[in-house]
């Protein structure tokens, strides 16, 4: 009789033990974008500091979150809302001081919640000391940046070195009066390229990255990467060439204009990143802490793949996969669908984790781009992959763009437009609105009379203290899926996918005896799905959550053959 009963146990023993292997801390966790400028204000000014995000640390730790990551907390003129930076070693006084930075990070290490911080290597801004002493003539800071002398032409008139385009719009070139020269600027006017074939730069930024190491920061997500180097002049007749026309617009002040085969993706720069990499693991080594590195590269996937590592040589943890914002959108089809989230599994080292990118400062919110009804499948979907889970703030309560007039625009890509009516396609102010905590002024976010963005319209019935309060809300499912994630099968679990017709798009997880089907309709349409077509899968499977119009309720138990699924629905199914 004993032993009868010790069956199962042994059955399950013999199971378990299997070669899991141990998995670092950056390996399981979820990674909260905070955009410092829009998450709390402290001091009622209006905008967001350092010391409203350790006075919310314990949110994070409410969703389950066990690391963040901060776009930049820097000294900066904000011509670039930061990515403009004057002084990398300071803090931006709006965002408060050192000190301040120092007690966020000591409230983190309370929290167990690892900070890391935006590294923005490809330029500085026009007001940073370094900026300031090449226009004075100061040698060793005028090699800091890449100058050109223009091109004069029959009738006297100077023009820019050659046609590269800035990111947001016109010439990349702006002459200097004081050196007689153009300056070259991938971004805004005010973001000065930095010379990476200088050797001091290159040290220098290397600094730069170990002063923050120093003061305990679990690691950088870098900025802008793709665009690092640009070609040597040295193998082009000493003339930086003119880059190919791309045939997609006829504007030639849009980006769009040019194919970036000279400014973008050159070996240099996954050189570069390996050399960082380098510098990360020298603090690894000291300390036994992984120092984790996130870059930012819109690439083909082929390119992103170089970002980890080649032979030896090691690079990004996680290159970012942004396949869920610049592949497909709320028109997608199930099939579409798949074929996107298979893309980054298919092409990446066998050795390496995906990660899962819905959201960010640079794009429309998951709500405004797919739909608000699917802001949960969405979730669904980054959080129950394999991989790591990368989570904008604001997406785990379902955030909504908000409408921010032409008046109230700030951002440069909206800006540089010039067109009061079409500004908003290009602005990124709409996913920077401030975060939506209660129902009071300016949504909790901050006592000032006027916010730096208007705060979204939606946000008296959109935000954390109305989901708190009832249970079937976006930001239950978030945190229960947070949870979720947590088990084996999502950590070590195999995985495949399918769309089973126009709208629903279907994954399973597997590992040992466990298995979950995640379903997710992108249609406003009703279908009924077999998913018998799954191993495994015979009799029934049983709700752990839906989405929050679903007509489900957790613990249902559905015959697995004939699945109804209503428009939108997501669900996270049991196999029983
Ligand atoms: C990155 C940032 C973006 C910034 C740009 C220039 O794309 O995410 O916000 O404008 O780099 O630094
Ligand atoms: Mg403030």
């Amino acid at each position: 009789m004993r032993s009868l009963l010790l069956l199962p146990v042994l059955f399950a023993l013999a199971f378990s033990h299997s070669h899991d292997k141990s998995l670092d801390w950056w390996e399981t966790t979820i990674f909260y974008q905070i955009y410092p400028r829009s998450f709390k204000d402290s001091d009622g000014d209006g905008i967001g500091d350092l010391n409203g995000i350790t006075s919310s640390l314990e949110y994070l730790k409410e969703l389950g979150v066990g690391a963040t990551w901060l776009s930049p907390i820097f000294k900066s003129p904000m011509y670039d809302f930061g990515y403009d930076i004057a002084d990398f070693y300071a803090i931006q006084e709006e965002y408060g001081t050192m000190e301040d930075f120092e007690n966020l990070m000591a409230k983190a290490k309370e929290l167990d919640i690892k900070i890391v911080l935006d590294f923005v290597p490809n330029h500085t801004s026009n007001e940073s000391v370094w900026f300031e002493e090449a226009l004075r003539g100061h040698e060793k800071y005028y090699d800091y940046f890449i100058w050109e002398d223009g091109v004069v032409d029959e009738n006297g008139v100077m023009h820019p070195p050659n046609n590269w385009v800035s990111v947001f719009r016109k010439s990349a070139w702006e002459y200097r009066e004081e050196v007689g020269k153009y300056y070259f600027h991938q971004f805004v006017i005010g973001q000065p390229d930095l010379n990476y074939r200088n050797p001091a730069v290159v040290e220098e930024m290397k600094n730069i990255i170990r002063f923050w190491l120093d003061k305990g920061v679990a690691g950088f997500r870098v900025d802008a990467i793709a665009h690092l180097f640009e070609v040597d002049k040295a193998d082009f007749g000493g003339k930086l060439p003119d880059e190919p026309l791309s045939g997609r617009t006829d504007d030639p002040d849009s980006y769009d204009y040019l194919t970036h085969i000279y400014t973008t993706d050159l070996d240099e720069t996954l050189d570069m990143v390996y050399q960082w990499r380098e510098v990360f693991d020298e603090y690894k080594e000291k300390d036994g802490l992984t120092r984790v590195m996130m870059t930012e590269a819109y690439s083909s996937p082929q390119m992103t793949m170089r970002y980890f590592g080649e032979g030896e040589r090691k690079g990004a943890q996680m290159p970012f996969n942004f396949v869920l914002i610049s592949d497909v959108n709320g028109e997608s089809s199930a099939a579409e669908i798949k074929y996107a989230l298979d893309k980054f599994l298919t092409f990446k080292p066998i050795d390496e984790h995906a990660n899962w990118v819905a959201g960010n400062h640079d794009n429309n919110r998951v709500a405004s781009r797919f739909s608000p009804e699917l802001v949960d499948g969405i979730n669904m979907i980054i959080m129950l992959m394999p991989g790591i889970a990368v989570t904008y703030m604001g997406e785990e309560i379902g955030m909504v763009d908000g409408y921010v007039s032409w008046e109230d625009t700030v951002d440069p890509s909206g800006c540089n437009t010039d067109d009061p009516i079409n500004y908003w396609m290009a602005s990124r102010d709409p996913e920077r609105t401030p975060f939506q905590w209660n129902a009071e002024k300016n949504a909790g976010f901050s006592t000032a009379d006027k916010t730096w963005l208007p705060v979204a319209a939606d946000y008296e019935n959109l935000n954390v203290a109305v989901q708190r309060e009832s249970e079937n809300t976006h930001l239950n499912v978030y945190k229960f899926l947070a949870d979720l994630r947590t088990e084996k099968v999502f950590r070590y679990g195999r995985y495949e996918s399918v769309a089973f017709n126009e709208g629903v798009f279907a994954f399973r997880r597997w590992y040992q005896r466990k298995a979950y089907i995640v379903v997710v309709n992108f249609r406003n349409e009703p279908y009924t799905i077999d998913l018998t077509y799954f191993e495994g899968v015979n009799r029934s499977v049983k709700v752990v959550v839906s989405s929050i119009q679903s007509p489900k309720t957790s613990r249902d138990v559905l015959s697995a053959n004939k699945v109804e699924i209503v428009g939108n629905e997501s669900l996270v199914l049991k196999v029983v």
